[in-house]
């Protein structure tokens, strides 16, 4: 059974890890490899996570199978000070994706919204990667628009952003 808890400091490499093992699968066709490599070493070195969370004010939850990791989901509750949790990262290693942990997750994160007076889920998915957009969409998430954000090193990522409400009563 998978079971999801909150990663700690010591989860940081592990985290690291699955991301690294993802993003190839997940943006390899999308993202040249330099760009990759660039971003994952912005945003998964030590540095980078210990900022997300002790400044950016980011929840990071590990999923495990038994004693194994196989993803993690962060999120950010009240962003930009509205009543929306922000979904920032969401990856399951490629052999356990399309098994409905996906699923579990964000039936997850829709109750820690709603606990927390949260109205809707937002999330921004890099505007290529088909596959999650189906899943989102899936859910019920609406595209409302995209944005683009500078990344440094001269690259930007060109994003769809998405929202789904959260009804109180749980039948999300
Ligand atoms: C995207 C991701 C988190 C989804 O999780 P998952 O466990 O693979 O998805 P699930 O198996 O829970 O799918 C849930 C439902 O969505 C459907 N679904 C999944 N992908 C879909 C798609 N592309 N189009 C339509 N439906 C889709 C499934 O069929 C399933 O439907 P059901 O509940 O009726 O059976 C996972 O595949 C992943 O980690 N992908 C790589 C990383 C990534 O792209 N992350 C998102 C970054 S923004």
């Amino acid at each position: 059974m998978v079971v999801f808890r909150k990663a700690e400091e010591g989860d940081w490499p592990v985290i690291r890890q699955i991301a690294y093992e993802t993003w190839p699968d997940t943006f390899g066709h999308i993202i040249s490899a330099d760009q990759l490599d660039y971003m994952l070493d912005l945003i998964y070195s030590e540095k980078s996570i210990r900022n997300q969370i002790s400044e950016k004010g980011h929840h990071f939850i590990l999923a495990k199978l038994g004693d194994d990791p196989i993803g993690f989901v962060s999120y950010e509750k009240h962003y930009n000070s509205e009543p929306q949790l922000m979904i920032h990262k969401f990856y399951l290693l490629p052999v356990f994706q399309g098994l409905g942990i996906g699923r579990k997750i964000l039936d997850l994160l829709s109750k820690i919204g709603i606990e927390c007076n949260d109205c809707q889920l937002r999330l921004k998915v890099y505007h290529k990667n088909d596959k999650a957009i189906g899943f989102y969409e899936k859910y019920g998430f609406k595209n409302i628009g995209t944005e683009t954000t500078d990344i440094g090193n001269s690259y930007s990522i060109l994003d769809h952003v998405m929202v789904k409400p959260l009804l109180s009563d749980g039948t999300n």
